[in-house]
């Protein structure tokens, strides 16, 4: 499995549960190949990852729903944008920037410019670059956005990333956040506790990575502590919560009542001060 498939993946949790993701447009990616995957993931890692991503997207889409409602000129710089949708559900005039590895971006921009072409979907303003997060250097990631933000305030979203990075490209990527936000700007993002590397869910999709890749990537699997985000220069966490106890607030049906049963992601949104 290559790091981009992961985003079809996650895409189709979302459209599985489209009530809760509120995502209409996720069951446009869908597609034979990761269809075939999911019985196997939901058997051997957990039967609870498909709403949990639904949860996820949910949260996030109210956040930027809120944001853009106090600020109806802004823009979302979506960084590992994947297969995200936001841009769609979100009022027409919102700008959006899409940010992800080449083949990702290639495909995504062709797909969506012929799906609004042909009435799909509905047409937005959007712009799309490839960058890797590993091999682009803090300079040439500002220098390739910083031109494209024309509306403000932003909303950086890094969802379904970090998990895949390492460190020094996590702290990369902050400072480019850092250099590319004004005051009042957001960012979304989610991230595992370290606590919950010592479940057995999460051994078993370590265990699911490993079996299952079949490239020379490394998946770096990062957990972070939630002090990470209260001690990012220039930025005070103004949210901060997990995917178990938004279960039961959009999933109460589904009964997830043991934290360490399931792959429980926090979700965090920071302010530029
Ligand atoms: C699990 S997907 C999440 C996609 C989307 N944010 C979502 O939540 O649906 C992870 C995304 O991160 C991107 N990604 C991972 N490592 C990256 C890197 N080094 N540079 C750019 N994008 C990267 C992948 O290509 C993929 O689209």
């Amino acid at each position: 499995m290559k790091v981009h498939e992961t985003a079809f993946i996650v895409s189709t949790y979302r459209s599985l549960h489209e009530t809760i993701s509120k995502d209409p447009y996720a069951r446009l990616w869908n597609n034979d190949k990761t269809n075939s995957l999911l019985p196997e993931i939901f058997q051997q890692i957990s039967s609870k990852e498909a709403i949990l991503h639904a949860i996820r997207n949910r949260f996030f889409l109210e956040e930027l729903t809120a944001f853009f409602k106090h600020h109806p000129t802004g823009t979302l710089i979506n960084f590992g944008a994947g297969f995200s949708m936001y841009q769609f559900i979100l009022p027409a005039h919102i700008h959006t920037i899409e940010i992800d590895k080449q083949p990702i971006i290639e495909y995504k921009k062709s797909q969506i410019g012929q799906w609004i072409k042909d009435g799909t979907l509905p047409p937005r303003v959007i712009d799309y670059h490839a960058v890797d997060f590993a091999t682009n250097t803090t300079k040439e990631i500002v220098a390739k956005i910083a031109p494209y933000i024309q509306h403000t305030p932003t909303f950086v979203l890094l969802e379904g990333v970090l998990f895949f990075l390492d460190t020094t490209t996590t702290n990369k990527l902050f400072e480019v956040f850092s250099l590319l936000q004004k005051p009042g700007d957001q960012i979304g993002s989610v991230s595992y506790q370290p606590e919950v590397a010592s479940t057995e869910v999460y051994n078993r999709l370590l265990h699911y990575f490993d079996r299952n890749n079949q490239t020379n990537e490394l998946f770096a699997h990062q957990t972070i502590p939630s002090s990470f985000y209260h001690s990012i220069n220039g930025y005070t966490v103004e949210k901060e919560i997990d995917e178990f106890t938004l279960a039961a607030t959009y999933a109460p049906e589904e009964n997830i009542l043991i934290k360490e049963a399931i792959l429980n992601e926090s979700l965090y949104i920071l302010k530029r001060r």
